[in-house]
């Protein structure tokens, strides 16, 4: 819902070239309701009144901008300053002005500099190509690595800032239910090692005696070999016994560690470190191990280092022990194991299968941002 109220009004004119142009300009409150909150209800009214200029020629195109919005700055996104830019086109009646084809771009911009309107408003938030293309490729080209570590030690800072970006993920109610254990002395691998050995000699026993051997050859751990080792745990009490969010599900906290896990792994690809989860450990030896208390639960064993290659595809799809599932297939609608139910859902299968047979055939491509 929009209305725009024009108060103090000036027409100007001046010579252009050969012809004259009619111009209109002046000051306007605009209030709206374009959109609905978070929690999905209306904004209020107050939350999209702003104040500003604005200018309209003699062809029928109206323009404006917004210089400040009333609002405060949003809780949860202090940083976030608007600026708003409208193009229109208008027809004048008596001295009504009727706004069609109202679109308006909200252009996030904490400097307020100029930049050109654009026409989509998701366009406002959304990182240039550039950047889209750097984080779809980091999630394309991660790899689970065990073989490839090379012994070079990882700097400082560049563990300092994948760290960093492991303890920035979700987490449910905010608990932040990670630590992170870092090994790296010879002794903690080679006992780790020793763990793995025993629980991987038991995994092969569980397999059907036809992949036995398959198994028992696939390497799935680099422990000894990379210069880093993390295990990334979760501590079910750091927020108390109720959590916001925990309330019914109370795996959650794990799922939240699983969070910090995932943005520690794409972190190391965008650093070029390689990272291999290590899952084949017994839990309560590893534990007792590395004096993990009660109440606390490893999630994660982690391998960390710089390698010799990246592979392009998983090492178990190589390997031919699985391959990878075309997403069309898993994607539902309106319930669990449902089938497109229109135009619509169809066009979006059409346009994942054509995406994943592009990625991969080619591998990825730079031009994955762009629609096509
Ligand atoms: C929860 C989890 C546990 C895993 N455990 C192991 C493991 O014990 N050993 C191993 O070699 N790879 C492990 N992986 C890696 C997977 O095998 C790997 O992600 C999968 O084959 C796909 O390959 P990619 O990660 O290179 O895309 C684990 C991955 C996840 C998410």
């Amino acid at each position: 819902m929009i209305s725009i109220r024009l108060y103090f009004f000036q027409v100007s004119c001046f010579p252009l070239a050969s012809y004259q142009v009619l111009v209109w300009s002046g000051r306007f409150i605009w209030r709206g309701r374009n959109g609905n909150n978070r929690e999905g209800g209306e904004n209020p009214p107050r939350a999209q009144r702003c104040e500003g200029d604005w200018q309209a020629n003699a062809t029928g195109e109206f323009s404006g901008k917004g210089p400040d919005q009333e609002e405060p700055e949003s809780e949860d996104r202090p940083e976030r300053r608007q600026k708003h830019v409208w193009k229109a086109g208008f027809s004048i009646k008596g001295t009504d002005m009727e706004i069609l084809n109202n679109s308006t771009t909200v252009v996030a911009d904490k400097s307020f500099s100029d930049r050109d309107s654009q026409d989509i408003a998701g366009e406002a938030h959304r990182f240039s190509d550039g950047d889209r293309n750097a984080f779809y490729q980091t999630i394309f080209s991660r790899r689970d690595v065990r073989g490839q570590f090379l012994p070079d030690n990882i700097p400082e800072d560049v563990l300092s800032r994948v760290l960093m970006a492991a303890h920035y993920a979700p987490s449910v109610g905010f608990m932040q239910p990670w630590n992170f254990v870092v090994i790296q002395s010879k002794e903690t691998k080679q006992q780790v090692h020793q763990l793995f050995d025993k629980a991987h000699q038991e995994a092969a026993e569980m397999f059907p005696p036809e992949k036995r051997e398959i198994y028992r050859n696939l390497k799935l751990e680099g422990i000894l070999e990379s210069p880093v080792n993390i295990c990334i745990t979760c501590d079910k009490q750091r927020a108390g016994p109720v959590v916001v969010g925990r309330t019914h599900i109370p795996e959650m906290d794990v799922y939240s560690s699983v969070c910090a896990v995932q943005n520690l792994w794409l972190a190391s690809r965008a650093e070029g470190l390689g990272l291999g989860w290590v899952s084949i450990l017994n839990p309560r030896s590893l534990k007792e191990l590395l004096e993990i208390p009660e109440g606390v639960v490893p999630v994660a064993y982690i391998c960390l280092g710089y390698v010799s290659r990246f592979f392009d595809k998983p090492e178990l799809q190589t390997a031919g022990w699985r391959q990878r599932l075309p997403l069309v297939e898993l994607v539902n609608f309106e319930g669990y194991g449902k089938p497109a139910g229109g135009e619509a859902d169809d066009q979006l299968l059409a346009r994942i299968s054509r995406d994943q047979q592009e990625l991969e055939t080619k591998g990825y491509q730079p031009g994955f941002v762009t629609a096509r």
